[in-house]
């Protein structure tokens, strides 16, 4: 091969970044045969590592100052996989000021300064590449970016958390202890540094937000994403969930409406025939409804070590293939020209339109259910099906579960607000909406 080793600085020797190292190594041949060229690291930038812990090490410099490696003039391409806000932001852009093209990982920095740092690289004429921080190793941006670009996007909704759907997995199937379950996700490497990104819905927020501009050329808005964790699933919400015939999944979703753009990540009921419900452990999911393709699905690793470094080192090797082409012909960031971006609007929640499972503990006398039949039908909330168990002897309270049709947020909430008053009605109603992902 004619051409000249390209040479890679890499951030970052945790998890993803020494799986990185061993699947550049390990594939040397195959991935330059791909590229046109050998890919090189030269040098990383890690605290604390210990020469050796890492195969495909040796030949690399480390050090701990990673601006060193930013600032490099050998250095063309920078890996970035520290992952959180800062100092990632500051040496992505300072990368970016010294001309040097940029992968990363990382779903916050790109959620939350995406616009900043691709404005940066469009200005210097250098590529910013991100497919590991959207659902791991699957493909899921090259797809909708590219794959797709012929369709109008309806809809994308997916399971993009490993670590969540690796707890409700252990939930349903072995009835395992949240804590437990989430223990066992941080020793394998899932979870967040901090694993209320994972359990509260940020992380998946922060991947929804960049799938949502990617559907439909808005700007990346992670503020406007409407987030709810799955920490208040209960054993029994799954059970029942079950007894209806759906999972339970915390989904990312977003859709186009004639009002605007859904952009919400909550737990959600998907009746259990629907291929996504059944995506279990740490696996990752993205379906995806074009107009003209209809339903797509994307399944694989959606964390991990090797399944994140597969995407960064696609990304590493498009950057490599395009070095010599004309910058304003790069695939766009977000799928559509940074110019033609569009302002539509992103709902609050309480304009979403979906259907709910409803479970109350409800005092086992006369007329409970009808006045709780009546506050829905008054606000026009059609019931689909009905669950009460018989109450155990001594049992004076039993659990009352309800699916209804889809109908407002913003009604609904009304409704559950006088159901919760109601004398024979104990404690808090818990909600979790239902989706039917039909094509
Ligand atoms: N904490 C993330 C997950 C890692 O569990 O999916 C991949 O982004």
């Amino acid at each position: 091969m004619g051409l000249e080793p390209v040479k890679v600085g890499l951030l970052g020797l945790g998890t993803v970044g020494g799986g990185t190292v061993k699947v550049l190594s390990r594939n040397a041949r195959e991935i330059a045969r791909r590229a046109g060229r050998e890919i090189r690291i030269t040098r990383a930038a890690a605290k604390d590592y210990q020469p050796g812990t890492i195969p495909g090490t040796e030949s690399i410099e480390v050090t701990d100052d990673a601006f060193r490696i930013v600032d490099d003039p050998d250095i063309e391409i920078v890996i970035e996989l520290i992952g959180g806000y800062s100092p990632a932001r500051e040496l992505v852009l300072k990368a970016i000021e010294n001309g040097k093209h940029v992968v990363t990982a990382n779903k916050a920095l790109i959620a939350l300064h995406g616009d900043e740092i691709f404005a940066a690289a469009k200005a210097k004429g250098v590529m910013v590449a991100f497919e590991a921080a959207v659902a791991g190793g699957i493909p899921i941006i090259k797809a909708m970016r590219e794959g797709l670009a012929a369709n109008h996007i309806d809809w994308a909704a997916g399971i993009i958390n490993g670590t969540g759907n690796f707890i409700l997995t252990e939930m349903r199937d072995k009835g395992r202890e949240f804590g437990e379950v989430l223990a066992e996700a941080q020793a394998l490497g899932y979870a967040e540094a901090d694993p209320t990104f994972d359990v509260e819905g940020i992380d998946a927020a922060h991947k929804l937000t960049i799938i949502a501009s990617i559907a439909f050329g808005i700007p990346l808005q992670f503020d406007k994403t409407y987030t709810e964790g799955i920490t208040r699933i209960e054993p029994q919400d799954v059970a029942y969930a079950d007894e209806f015939g759906y999972r339970i999944k915390h989904l990312g979703i977003t859709r186009k409406t004639d009002r605007g753009v859904e952009m919400r990540v909550h737990p959600t009921l998907i009746p259990e025939r629907r291929l996504i419900a059944n995506v279990d452990g740490v696996m990752n999911a993205v379906l995806v409804k074009g107009d003209a393709v209809g339903p797509t699905l994307y399944y694989g690793a959606g964390a991990g070590s090797e399944p994140t470094a597969s995407a960064v080192v696609a990304d590493v090797v498009d950057v490599a293939r395009a070095l010599t082409t004309d910058p304003d012909n790069h695939v766009p960031h977000l799928a559509f020209q940074a110019k033609d971006l569009s302002d539509m609007p992103v709902l609050p929640i309480e304009d979403v339109e979906t259907a709910y499972y409803l479970r109350l503990q409800v005092r086992d006398q006369p007329g409970v259910m009808a006045r709780i039949a009546s506050i829905l039908g008054d606000a026009g909330i059609s019931i689909e099906a009905i669950k009460q168990k018989e109450p155990q002897e001594n049992e004076v309270e039993v659990p009352l579960v309800l699916l209804t049709r889809r109908v407002n947020e913003s009604r609904m909430n009304q409704a559950i607000e006088k159901i919760e008053l109601l004398e024979s009605v104990k404690g808090q109603v818990m909600r979790i909406r239902i989706e039917h992902l039909d094509g």
